[in-house]
């Protein structure tokens, strides 16, 4: 991995947190953003505990958007357009920026399972007008269950489709195979996201009915690679 540093703002939370504990287990300095500079030192301080050897700080949102070059967003769909205007200025130029949030509708009170209609096409899109042009926002991540994530000892064996602008996706592919056998996709440009996105609420219902709390997706038939 080249990838030295990641901040990953609300890694308070649990999807959040299992990412950034699986990057500093791959020996990525991670740096957790809260609104809450507190927040976001003790959780750092807990990563430190479960991680041997990890390289964790925590900071205010704004601090930790600074830090990297890289800045993985997981915060939920109701709080994510405030938390994008609020680190728009604070980005490093050309910061790459990867969006992990899925509208669900149960952020404004409905099911987990359905997604709600975004205006951008997705919440990608919502967050990548809110950046500066001179950022690339890229989608990612969301098919990957967040208790599955916390589980350090637990190994994947799904795919995580990555949509966005060519020139940033070299990056998040070294994000997503520094987790152990995790298979990168590129799923194209930005828009496509629209499509990405509700897979994360089919899988919530598949794990209903399956009864299991880590779903996941593997696109078949592209071994001979791209
Ligand atoms: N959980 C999963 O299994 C999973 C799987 C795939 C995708 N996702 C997506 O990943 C994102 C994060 O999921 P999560 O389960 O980690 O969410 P969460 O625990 O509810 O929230 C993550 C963090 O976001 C911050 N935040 C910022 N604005 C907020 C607001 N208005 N309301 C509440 N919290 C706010 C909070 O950190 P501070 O208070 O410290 O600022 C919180 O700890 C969501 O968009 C979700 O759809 C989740």
């Amino acid at each position: 991995v080249t990838i030295d540093k990641v901040s990953v703002i609300g890694a308070t939370g649990d999807e959040g947190f299992g990412l950034a504990s699986r990057w500093a287990k791959a020996g990525i300095e991670v740096v957790i953003g809260s609104r809450d500079e507190g927040r976001g030192k003790d959780a750092a301080e807990k990563l430190k505990s479960l991680v041997p050897n990890a390289q964790a700080t925590g900071m205010e949102n704004t601090a930790a958007a600074a830090a990297s070059d890289l800045v993985v967003v997981t915060v939920p769909y109701g709080g994510q357009a405030a938390i994008y205007k609020s680190i728009a200025d604070h980005l490093s130029e050309g910061a790459v920026v990867v969006d992990c949030t899925v509208p669900v509708a149960a952020a404004v009170g409905g099911k987990p399972t359905s997604v709600l209609g975004v205006w951008e096409g997705s919440a990608g899109q919502q967050a990548a007008a809110i950046l500066p042009k001179t950022a690339s926002l890229v989608a990612a991540f969301h098919s990957l269950a967040a208790v599955a994530l916390n589980d350090l000892d637990y190994t994947f064996d799904s795919d995580v489709l990555v949509c966005g602008p060519k020139k940033a996706k070299p990056q998040v592919k070294e994000l997503v195979e520094a987790i152990p056998n995790l298979r990168y996709v590129d799923a194209g440009p930005l828009s496509n996201a629209r499509i990405v996105e509700p897979i994360t609420a089919l899988l919530i219902g598949i794990n209903h009915r399956y009864d299991t709390d880590r779903s996941g997706i593997k696109i078949t038939g592209i071994e001979g690679g791209p």
